[in-house]
């Protein structure tokens, strides 16, 4: 390791490593009485050089969080047979499956900022002096590096894993092999509720779509988040796509159980070399998590996260510098939602590893910088097998034949409806003509939008526009993933656009614009749009406008009043809505 690749408080700490790491556990260490009240033998702490946080998000409400107590046991364990003692902090762990279209979804965003907060602050409380910190749902996945970003102590973090797919005998999905996620059931339920497929149909899918726990089980925003923290070199390797279990019943699977252990002994290591999180965490680290996350496909909040967590790392990144690195990048891998493949596929070819072996031998990314494996990015991907070596398969393409160019899949566009910026998904799908146009269909909710959508009120060619659900709008942005799935259920997906002030799900797909900013809550443009307005996306200039003149615009919004906080003072939202910053910026607070 260079001097350059070591951040400023490493330089300037003098002290002997293991004396600055040693004596930052010492507040916990040495409070015998508290110790022995706890449970503890002041005797056999007093030995422990590692006090280390196992930032645990833990909760049985559901399937992407459910083993994070297993393996938070685990580490325990893995940690005293080190020598070290691990302490166990808490923190919620909110599901987009179970919030999604319901008056709580706003809790999803919200929690992303509270889960760092939650472990930074049990971390810094108990004194700890290292830190592995546990992810699993889309926002905890997100949340999972941002303490170790803030308190640049020793660590990294730990995947609990996605859900195994599941399999059906009748088509269309049949056809699909063991590759079904939670998403062809979430369209399966549209279509029956559109009279396309039978109940009995969809009650089989329901038995069959997830056999045990794990986070939604493609490229959606857990997996997204996932291979983001791969990539950023702050899991180990083959991390970020191992199932987490072999169904409900099982343990949690042997490829989780590894991770433990290698996290463990990752940490010693880290500490022996004096790297930190901010030594990792590096401006050319987010440029390779932006190539990763545009080469898989990933989803739209991964704007959202990136911002937020370069905020939290002390980089300096904005929403140009992350379309400018990933509109280079063709995309590599053909997983849902743009694939057919659920990510279980591509860990059993090798993982994350295979890919970013492809796009390291083509340069898109940097193999310099560090991981915590204490290697460089170039040295963990020195023994991986090429695509070539990967034998016959079709779930990573190489960059000469992707599976779409460069261009193909998030960017982000400007416009008179959209000033500061919004994102575009296109999934490696191009606009015919160039452009999509069409008559705004405008709903103030998401539920209206739904009951229009299910009413057969839109028709092709429409673009939807679903306002006051931003940030502040919408208590905490919900994700628009109920009525994309109607869209696709209803076979309207190609036909009929959707652009919001809120966010989508990386399940939704189609014609999609999100996170238009400044919102409608806070007098953004889009609170102008009124029904039969034409809008024009174009993706080529990079644009998004409504066809009026500025005038108009201006005169409209001279009637605009900012609606009243829909939320109690003092309640975690009313406090988001006071704080949070628009899209454009990340939603941070
Ligand atoms: Fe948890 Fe999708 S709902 S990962």
């Amino acid at each position: 390791m260079s001097d350059n690749q070591k951040s400023d408080n490493q330089k300037s700490d003098s002290r002997k490593p293991e004396d600055a790491f040693t004596q930052q556990g010492r507040y916990w260490r040495n409070n015998r009485v508290e110790l022995r009240a706890a449970g503890f033998d002041p005797q056999a702490v007093r030995s422990k050089p590692g006090i280390v946080t196992i930032g645990s998000p833990y909760t049985n409400a559901h399937r992407c969080n459910n083993r994070v107590r297993r393996i938070a046991d685990l580490l325990t364990d893995a940690l005293d047979a080190s020598g070290h003692q691990g302490l166990i902090v808490g923190a919620p762990a909110v599901s987009d499956a179970v919030t999604q279209g319901t008056p709580n979804a706003g809790y999803s965003l919200v929690s992303r900022d509270l889960i760092a907060d939650c472990i930074e602050t049990g971390h810094r409380a108990h004194h700890a002096n290292a830190m592995i910190v546990i992810s699993g749902c889309d926002k905890v996945g997100a949340a999972a590096m941002m303490p170790l970003a803030r308190t640049n102590d020793y660590g990294l973090v730990l995947y609990p894993g996605t859900s195994s797919p599941g399999s059906v005998d009748f088509e269309p999905w049949a056809s699909k092999g063991n590759n079904l996620t939670i998403m062809d059931y979430a369209e399966a339920r549209a279509a029956q509720q559109a009279g396309r497929i039978e109940l009995l149909e969809l009650e089989t899918l329901e038995k069959n779509i997830m056999p045990g726990s794990g986070t939604c089980g493609a490229m959606f925003t857990a997996n997204t988040m996932s291979c983001i923290t791969e990539a950023m070199g702050m899991m180990l390797p083959h991390g970020a796509s191992h199932p987490a279990d072999y169904d409900a019943a099982s343990d949690i699977h042997d490829d989780v159980k590894a991770q433990v252990q290698a996290s463990v002994a990752a940490l010693e290591s880290l500490i022996r070399l004096r790297i930190r999180p901010r030594d990792i965490m590096t401006r050319k680290a987010f440029e390779n998590a932006i190539t990763v996350a545009y080469a898989m496909g990933g989803s739209t909040n991964l704007y959202l996260h990136l911002l937020a967590l370069a905020r939290d790392a002390g980089v300096d990144l904005t929403i140009d510098d992350i379309q400018a690195v990933g509109e280079k990048v063709p995309l590599l891998v053909n997983l849902q939602p743009h694939g057919p493949y659920a990510m279980v596929a591509l860990h059993e070819i090798g993982g994350l590893p295979v890919v970013m072996k492809e796009l390291l031998d083509n340069g898109f990314l940097h193999g310099d910088v560090l991981t915590v494996t204490g290697q460089t990015l170039a040295e963990n991907l020195a023994d991986v097998k090429t695509i070539a070596e990967a034998g016959e398969q079709d779930i990573v393409f190489p960059v000469t034949a992707p599976v779409a160019p460069a261009n193909n899949h998030i960017s982000v566009l400007k416009g008179n409806l959209a000033p500061e910026s919004c994102v575009l998904k296109l999934s490696g799908k191009t606009l015919q003509n160039g452009e999509f146009r069409g008559p705004a269909r405008v709903f103030e909710s998401e539920a209206a939008t739904l009951e229009a959508i299910q009413a057969g009120q839109i028709n092709k060619g429409d673009v939807i526009v679903v306002r006051n659900v931003g940030p502040v709008g919408g208590l905490g942005m919900p994700e628009m993933v109920m009525l994309t799935i109607q869209l696709q259920g209803r076979g309207l997906g190609a036909d009929v656009a959707l652009i919001t002030d809120g966010r989508f799900s990386g399940v939704s797909h189609g014609i999609l614009i999100g996170h238009i900013s400044p919102e409608a809550a806070r007098g953004g443009p889009i609170a102008a749009v009124t029904e039969g307005d034409t809008i024009v996306i174009n993706p080529q200039k990079r644009t998004l406008n409504v066809e009026i003149s500025a005038e108009e615009l201006n005169n409209r919004m001279k009637d605009w009043v900012a609606p009243a906080v829909a939320a109690a003072p003092g309640t975690v939202r009313e406090k988001f809505t006071r704080l949070v910053s628009s899209a454009h910026f990340g939603c941070v607070q």
